[in-house]
């Protein structure tokens, strides 16, 4: 039986672990030709053989999506690779928390360049080849910060509630060129993100949520919700998808 997205091109950026991975693997499995990028190549290397070994297709791009000609290089590479681009998943992102009083500004500069500048260099390069394709869907990787703000979050905040705006303004250019846009928020996901932060009172807050959720979502997860919303008939858009653990309270 074919797969939901058989014959489509799709581009997903982080793809070296977490959600992004996991979105890859889920996007082949469904009989997409997937292009992933990240900066870690081995660990792309290693996902692109699990897809290749079950009979998907799978390129790999080392990038660093901040740097604006990189990730122009990539996407156009990589569409040019598969022969055209369907589907681009904006999932590359960092969360570095703590108090914006004190904290270091180089952590600041980092989250704006890959959640929010990467996101953008990527679309950017993507609605040419969308447009001129025919469509197609971009899929933004926003979070549940990008819907409430909270103390110690104020940047991760910024740079999500960005993704949120941008997806729903993109959202309104982009139909006229039959591409759909989808924000997903999701909710604490088991996955390396949380694991960059080194501040001890952060690493604790994080682990108390951890606790008071209870289980908490995985990759695969939140692949299913992208891969729910990309494999839908082209008259229906799915907008926006917020996916919680069952037990995450806020
Ligand atoms: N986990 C959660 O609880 C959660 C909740 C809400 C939203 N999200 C969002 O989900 C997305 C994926 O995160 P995740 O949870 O799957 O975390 P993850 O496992 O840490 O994955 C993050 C991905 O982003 C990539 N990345 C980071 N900096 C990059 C750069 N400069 N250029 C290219 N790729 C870069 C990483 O690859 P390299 O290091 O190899 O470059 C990695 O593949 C993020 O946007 C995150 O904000 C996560």
């Amino acid at each position: 039986m074919a797969g939901a997205l058989e014959g489509r091109r799709a581009i997903v950026t982080g793809a070296s672990s977490g959600i992004g991975a996991a979105a890859a693997l889920a996007f082949a499995h469904e009989g997409a030709a997937v292009a992933l990028g990240a900066r870690r190549k081995d660990k792309l290397d290693g996902i692109a053989e699990q897809i290749s070994g079950d009979g998907g297709t799978a390129h790999v791009f080392g990038v660093d999506v901040g740097d604006e000609g990189a990730a122009r290089s990539f996407v156009e590479d990589a569409a040019a690779e598969m022969g055209g681009l369907d589907v681009l998943v904006n999932n590359a992102g960092v969360m570095l928390l703590g108090p914006v009083d004190g904290a270091d500004t180089e952590e600041w500069r980092t989250m704006v360049s890959v959640n929010l500048l990467g996101l953008l260099y990527c679309t950017h390069a993507a609605l040419p080849l969308m447009r001129e394709g025919g469509g197609g869907d971009i899929v933004n990787v926003s979070s549940v910060a990008g819907r409430s703000a909270n103390a110690g979050s104020a940047v991760y905040n910024l740079t999500k509630f960005g993704v949120t705006a941008f997806s729903e303004a993109l959202r309104q250019e982009a139909l006229y060129s039959k591409i759909r846009v989808t924000c997903v928020e999701p909710g604490f996901v088991d996955t390396e993100l949380q694991g960059h932060n080194t501040n001890p009172v952060v690493v604790e807050a994080i682990e108390k949520m951890r606790e008071t959720t209870g289980k908490v979502l995985s990759a695969d997860d939140i692949a299913r919700a992208v891969v729910y919303a990309v494999g839908q008939p082209a008259h229906v858009a799915i907008n926006e998808i917020l996916v919680r653990p069952a037990g995450q309270p806020r």
